[in-house]
């Protein structure tokens, strides 16, 4: 069973006061943890009072998940800077921290770079790669992403790769041919890695996000997202059938109001969130609707709530439970 995630991308804001603040909102926010599976969840009304009350239940990652019901697993990423400040103040919570970029070298003369292994050093669990502002703005291409992300998972870190076509490509008819292409870097990268990477590669989480709604208040609708996500988890598993495995969130001005939508998407694994993850109001409330899917997810052979998350979890990618955490950094 593939487990929801939702990763915060700060970008380029705040400072340590913004952040010490923020990040205190979202730990408060989040009630103790509990573990959904705790409670009666043989029914979809019992699952989302369960994951009401369980809020974030946000349960760490170790959670067993043959025997736990899923609940989303929360991550922030803050710009480099601020990320010891960020591990400082969420220690003891089940929040995650990871990183908006890595280099894909392991360290060397690489002056304002920074490495997977001082990432992992530092307390981050993951790290966005490829997003589409660094393609934009700093010309990186489809294949130094995907070095980027065979870079993270040596260290232990699960990279989050982004994907995703602009609105002229869409409107050309070329989404599928884009997202191939950026995927199939990323497969040609894997194809050389050692076996301790090779162990780790379903620990990848691809992120689709149009360009076109990122940071624009438009925002792919459940069917859109969801055919780009199907086609991507098929390139996926037509290279190696475990890949299906991967999660794949959905990002693009994902907000409280249209979060529940996209997750119940069978083949929407949680969502990379912008401008609403600087709001810790509207980040909680994206939390909160993975956990409700999630939990949905977990009531199987019943109707209403519990079918989109049925759905997923008999998915072509659901097939094998995947939520172990990856080696630690080496
Ligand atoms: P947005 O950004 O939610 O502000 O659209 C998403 C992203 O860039 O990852």
């Amino acid at each position: 069973m593939r487990r929801n995630l939702v990763a915060g991308n700060w970008k380029m804001n705040g400072a340590r006061a913004f952040a010490a603040t923020l990040c205190a909102d979202i730990a408060a926010g989040l009630s103790p943890r509990a573990t959904v599976g705790d409670t009666d969840s043989s029914t979809p009304a019992a699952a989302n009072s369960a994951a009401d009350s369980a809020v974030d239940a946000i349960a760490d990652s170790a959670a067993d998940s043959t025997t736990a019901a899923p609940v989303a697993e929360i991550v922030i990423c803050p710009p480099h800077v601020l990320i010891a400040g960020v591990v400082d103040a969420l220690a003891g919570s089940a929040i995650q921290v990871g990183a908006q970029d890595v280099d894909a070298a392991d360290d060397g003369a690489f002056t304002g770079q920074t490495s997977a292994r001082m990432l992992a050093d530092a307390g981050c669990g993951y790290v966005i790669v490829g997003h589409s502002e660094r393609r934009a703005l700093y010309a990186e291409s489809d294949e130094l992403a995907a070095r980027k992300a065979v870079a993270a998972l040596a260290f232990g870190l699960r990279p989050i790769l982004c994907v995703g076509e602009t609105r002229a490509q869409r409107e050309a008819g070329d989404t599928e041919a884009v997202l191939g292409r950026q995927v199939d870097a990323l497969l040609a990268a894997l194809d050389g890695v050692d076996a301790k990477a090779q162990a780790t590669r379903t620990e990848i989480v691809i992120a689709y996000e149009p360009v076109w709604a990122i940071g624009t208040g438009l925002t792919a609708t459940p069917a859109q997202a969801q055919d780009a996500h199907h086609f991507i988890r098929a390139r996926l598993a037509a290279f190696d059938a475990r890949l299906a495995d991967c999660r794949i969130v959905y990002g693009g001005s994902m907000k409280p109001g249209n979060a529940a939508g996209l997750l119940a998407q069978p083949d929407i694994d949680g969502g990379l969130i912008g401008g609403a993850s600087l709001n810790a109001a509207d980040f909680l409330a994206i939390c909160k609707a993975a956990t409700v899917a999630a939990a949905a997810g977990a009531v199987t052979g019943d109707a209403a709530g519990a079918v989109a998350g049925a759905a997923k979890n008999a998915g072509a990618g659901a097939t094998t439970a995947s939520t172990a955490a990856p080696a630690t950094a080496a």
